[in-house]
């Protein structure tokens, strides 16, 4: 079909065309995954350098694929942070593995927009089974149902948005604004350690950032209960109205966990709703022998746990869990004339009806073929090794008298930092601990220059902190290896006065 001249193509790719290009696009894809490890983790390369490489407007005339290709591969994959590479060991892993590509690749030719049953039927039922089948595998009851989203941030503010309905404030309706009825305000609770994701939720659903009250956590970095326990009591009595908590498992910095049981209790006992961001470790739980870290989260309200974190699913997937869909519903339910569908009469599942969003991916047909094609049991075992490789580095740090462990290693994640052994004693002298502060950002830029592997770092009781987070899907023991020689070279060039 041509316009009128009969000379422009009005519609898609022809179906041949688009055969012949997905194959030549599928060995681009293979060729890049093949030769990941000859690339640097991270690219040598300064902010704004990429800009100029592109033209500064689109082009007017269609160009050939293999243009477009030759551009793909010269301008785009050189100038990635390689997240596929087994050498990534910074911030949490998101390796879209195999399996996971193809999923993605299905889902975008079958075009889906699971918001209605009626615009996916297969969407919403196989999302529907997904999330149970992932329920099952983290080992939690019936009673929880739950929805895909895009991350974390969005789980936990639809979370959240559901606690500010549960504890009866009517926000969905009438707001928050000059409502003089709320008391002094309303308050969620988190550990001094929660993820910014909690804090930005207060601010997006109209609680504030001054709303979110920080538990100070042990010298393992986990919440106090009890100075739980005192801060609500103590807001209740200067008028303030509590509403959730969240416990994290997993915390981003150290990968803490707070003691959810009792957490738990603290919030059955004071009506508040309770959530767990698990989105880091919570793939963990779906290893019986590793589930005592998740002792109690069964009594959440709700749960996030990111697949496309430590599961090995490509961006993005966040599973949501909950044992109270219609507090989700309540949060966010808005039905127009032109959403409704005959289908209404019917008990049928709506998902829009539980998100701020309207049109949704079909992030669940990935997950699907993820699942099978790993099976839970391959899955447990790649989880299980990670654990084991960052077990073996946290061995290794603590035998060395020249570097500290920052952090318990409850999960794949070792916080540490090189503090040579004639420094044992005097670190926390405040002009030594700012040498080791620079001394150790040295050490990681070090290694991140080589491109061998890529780390980042993090504060811990006030010291710079290198983090090795083992999680990407080809990471084998000789990375980790690597890593660990590369440090030991770095901090042999560094040179920190010992004498007072
Ligand atoms: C504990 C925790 N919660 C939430 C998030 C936010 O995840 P997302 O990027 O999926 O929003 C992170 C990210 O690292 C995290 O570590």
């Amino acid at each position: 079909v041509t316009d009128r001249d009969d000379k422009l193509p009005l519609l898609d790719m022809d179906p041949a065309a688009f055969r012949a290009a997905a194959h030549a696009v599928v060995e681009v894809m293979a060729d890049y995954l093949e030769t990941i490890e000859s690339r640097a983790v991270f690219p040598p390369i300064e902010p704004g350098s990429l800009r100029p490489l592109f033209p500064a407007a689109a082009p007017e005339s269609p160009e050939p694929l293999e243009a477009i290709l030759n551009d793909y591969h010269r301008l785009v994959e050189p100038n990635a942070t390689q997240w596929q590479h087994p050498g990534f060991l910074a911030y949490f892993a998101t390796t879209a593995s195999g399996p996971g590509i193809l999923g993605e690749m299905l889902t975008a030719a079958i075009g889906q927009n699971p918001m209605l049953w009626r615009t996916s039927p297969i969407g919403t039922e196989l999302e529907e089974v997904v999330v149970d089948w992932l329920r099952q595998a983290l080992g939690l009851p019936d009673g929880f149902d739950g929805l895909l989203t895009d991350t974390a941030s969005t789980s936990t503010l639809i979370g959240l948005a559901a606690a500010r309905e549960a504890a009866g404030t009517g926000a969905a309706t009438r707001g928050l604004a000059g409502r003089g009825d709320l008391g002094a305000g309303l308050r969620v609770y988190a550990s001094a350690e929660v993820h910014s994701s909690v804090e930005k939720a207060c601010m997006t659903l109209g609680l504030g950032q001054s709303s979110l009250v920080r538990i100070p956590t042990n010298d393992r970095f986990e919440m106090w209960p009890e100075a739980l326990a005192g801060a609500i009591a103590t807001d209740r009595a200067a008028g303030f109205r509590p509403i959730a908590v969240v416990a994290t498992i997993g915390t981003t910095s150290s990968t803490s966990v707070d003691p959810v049981a009792a957490i738990a209790e603290i919030a059955s006992r004071e009506r508040l709703w309770l959530h767990v961001d698990a989105a880091y470790a919570g793939v963990v739980a779906m290893l019986p022998a590793r589930r005592a870290p998740f002792d109690g989260w069964e009594r959440a309200d709700s749960i996030v746990v990111n697949p496309h974190k430590w599961l090995f699913t490509p961006l993005d997937a966040s599973l949501l869990l909950t044992r109270r869909m219609s507090e989700l519903r309540a949060a966010f339910s808005l039905v127009p004339e032109y959403l409704r569908t005959l289908d209404r009469e019917s008990p049928v599942r709506d998902y829009n009806e539980f998100t701020p969003q309207l049109g949704r991916r079909f992030r669940a047909l990935k997950l699907w073929v993820q699942l099978r094609w790993f099976g839970l049991e391959g899955l447990r075992r790649r989880i299980e090794r990670h654990i084991e490789l960052a077990a073996g580095l946290a061995a290794t740090i603590g035998a060395d008298p020249d570097w500290e462990l920052l952090a318990p290693v409850p999960f794949s994640t070792v916080c540490f930092r090189w503090r040579p052994v004639a420094l044992a004693g005097r670190a926390g002298d405040p002009e030594i601990a700012e040498r080791l502060d620079v001394a150790n950002a040295a050490i990681m830029d070090a290694v991140n220059r080589t491109g061998e592997v890529f780390l980042s770092h993090t504060r811990l009781a006030g010291a710079f902190t290198i983090r090795v987070a083992v999680g990407n899907l080809r990471t084998e023991a000789r990375h980790v290896e690597r890593a660990w020689e590369l440090l030991r070279a770095a901090a042999a060039e560094q040179v920190v006065p010992v004498q007072r």
